[in-house]
């Protein structure tokens, strides 16, 4: 999958972000990718808001992780974790944050300047590149979605066949 949109306002792109929530399933992993101010905590409120979570959405400039208690269409509680690894250094600083626990969670799992993971991204996972157009308010937004590759095993090699 891979959509492009054009947004012309904040609201346009919270609405954007709120649309995109609905195919969101518990586990999920959205990087977010794009240069400094391009709208990529906006994209996380519009997200938070269609899981109804209340608390208050910020880049966390100082906090890498921000933790959001939202409800899904099914009323059952819902966690969203807000990574933002913008002055992340070394990966260390997100081994020790537990990263298991939002990657292969049943929350759902937002991060910012997501390129610095390298490896540690998970194949799964949707992407979402913001990026600057020609004028003050718009953005090309770029949602793609990834998957593991299934790479059929010949059955030659397959556990428990001679
Ligand atoms: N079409 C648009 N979509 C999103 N934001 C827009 C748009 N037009 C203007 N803006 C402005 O761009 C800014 C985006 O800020 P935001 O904090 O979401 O960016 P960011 O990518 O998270 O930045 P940072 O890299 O610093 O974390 C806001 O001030 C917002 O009002
Ligand atoms: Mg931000």
């Amino acid at each position: 999958m891979r959509e492009e949109h054009w947004t012309s306002s904040e609201q346009e792109t919270r609405a954007l972000a709120r649309a995109f929530a609905g195919q969101l399933q518990r586990g999920d992993v959205v990087a977010l990718v794009g240069e400094l101010g391009t709208g990529k905590t906006l994209f996380v409120k519009g997200v938070c808001e269609a899981f109804r979570a209340q608390q208050h959405v910020s880049s966390p400039s100082f906090i890498i992780l921000n933790r959001y208690e939202g409800k899904d269409q099914s009323d059952r509680e819902l966690l969203i974790h807000h990574l933002d690894l913008y002055r992340v250094k070394s990966l260390d600083e997100i081994y020790d944050l537990g990263y298991e626990e939002f990657f292969y969670g049943d929350g759902i799992t937002l991060i910012e300047w997501a390129e610095q993971l390298g490896d540690l991204l998970p194949s799964k996972r949707y992407e979402v590149h913001l990026s600057y157009g020609e004028f003050d308010s718009h953005r090309r937004i770029v949602i793609e979605s990834f998957r593991t590759p299934l790479v059929p095993v010949p059955s030659e090699k397959r556990a428990g066949t001679p």
